[in-house]
């Protein structure tokens, strides 16, 4: 009997745990006598591209893989099958959709099923290519942890870990010079990174999107950290807070087929809020950018990681397409494409989380 091909891809921002899912789908494959494995580089790009960059996935390819950061498939959070960016004649750019050419070369180098790992951008070409007849299972992506029919994704705790450990650095700093520590985590619509880090790292004010802050009530924190001139405060922020009846900091992107503001510098105008509101103490502030996403995964991470592939290439087994697999404590479970995309997991400020945060003292600037 001719060998099954399933085709993996990883789509938008790398995250770690990426290798350990591919790992994952590979391993599990490689105990089935009628599936092979390849992978398409740079999630749909590779298809598209002449000539196409597919490449043979096979246990000795993705031998202790699980440890290694980023995606060996590469990325792109950019275009896309049916959005793909074209330059007309007068230099601007354009898109086409090219979903059915896509399709057509999926069945030309006879791809049975696809697997596509990615957050909710990817997971909606995944939906929109199943309603076209593609057999595909979606892995839940996104360093955000933004997805809400999943409990977690693989990469987020990875990050909180990181900015934990950028916080306890913080601390012997801030405290050393009496300063105000400002750090600037990911979080575009959810504050979930910024929110676990600032508890875990002992914060004193946490910034999020979903609550947009008052820069006085930030200022009433800062004076209650110190005795006249002794004390020091920490306060993380994430990338997409925003005060309160003001926007988010950030600029357009020139960058082709980038849909996103490119977002950064929250922290600077910060400091430079909270110094016109009147505070006196020296400021500093610190953004850790990709570093939140660079690197070795966490345990947890991989243990996730490795779950989510080994059920999605089960699921590509047992025929369960247009699904998208999610981690419902202590489950692994499928959700259909189109419920997955619906809505964002945000931060609820009613949440149990922001009220254990309140109950430590750490201030949201409401
Ligand atoms: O959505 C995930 C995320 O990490 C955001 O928090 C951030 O704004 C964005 O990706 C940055 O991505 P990149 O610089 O790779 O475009």
């Amino acid at each position: 009997m001719a060998l099954k091909r399933v085709m993996v891809l990883t789509g938008g921002g790398d995250c770690p745990g990426l290798n350990a899912v591919i790992r994952g789908i590979v391993k599990r494959a490689s105990q089935t006598t009628d599936w092979e494995v390849v992978g398409c580089v740079e999630s749909f790009n590779g298809v598209l591209r002449e000539p196409t960059e597919i490449i043979e996935l096979d246990e000795k390819r993705v031998e202790g893989l699980q440890i290694q950061g980023g995606t060996i498939l590469g990325t792109t959070n950019k275009g896309g099958p049916f959005a793909w960016p074209v330059r007309q004649p007068d230099g601007s750019w354009t898109t086409v959709d090219r979903s059915d050419e896509m399709l057509r070369k999926l069945s030309y180098i006879g791809v049975d099923a696809v697997i596509n790992i990615g957050g909710d951008g990817s997971q909606r070409i995944s939906l929109g290519l199943y309603e076209k007849g593609l057999n595909i299972v979606g892995v839940p992506k996104t360093i955000d942890n933004d997805l809400s029919m999943t409990d977690y994704t693989f990469g987020f705790q990875t990050a909180v870990q990181i900015c934990t450990d950028a916080i306890d650095k913080l601390v012997t700093t801030a405290a050393s010079h009496n300063r105000v520590f400002i750090l600037e985590v990911m979080g575009r619509d959810a504050g979930w990174i910024a929110l676990h880090s600032a508890i875990a790292g002992g914060a004193d004010v946490c910034l999020i999107p979903e609550i947009p802050y008052d820069i006085d009530r930030v200022k009433e924190k800062i004076a209650q950290r110190y005795d006249k001139r002794r004390g020091y405060c920490i306060i993380v922020v994430a990338e997409g807070a925003k005060p309160r009846g003001g926007s988010v900091t950030g600029a357009v992107s020139d960058e082709v087929g980038y849909q996103h503001i490119k977002l950064g510098g929250v922290g600077e105008q910060l400091a430079a809020d909270l110094k016109a509101a009147g505070v006196e103490h020296d400021i500093r502030y610190t953004i850790l950018g990709h570093l939140q996403r660079g690197g070795t995964p966490i345990a947890f991470d991989r243990v996730l990681a490795s779950e989510f592939g080994v059920r999605a290439m089960e699921f590509v087994m047992d025929g369960r397409f247009g699904q998208m697999v999610a981690y419902h404590h202590p489950d692994i479970v499928g959700i259909p494409l189109a419920e997955a995309v619906r809505t964002q997991n945000l931060v609820s400020p009613d949440s149990r989380l922001v009220h254990t945060a309140k109950g430590l003292g750490i201030a949201f600037g409401d």
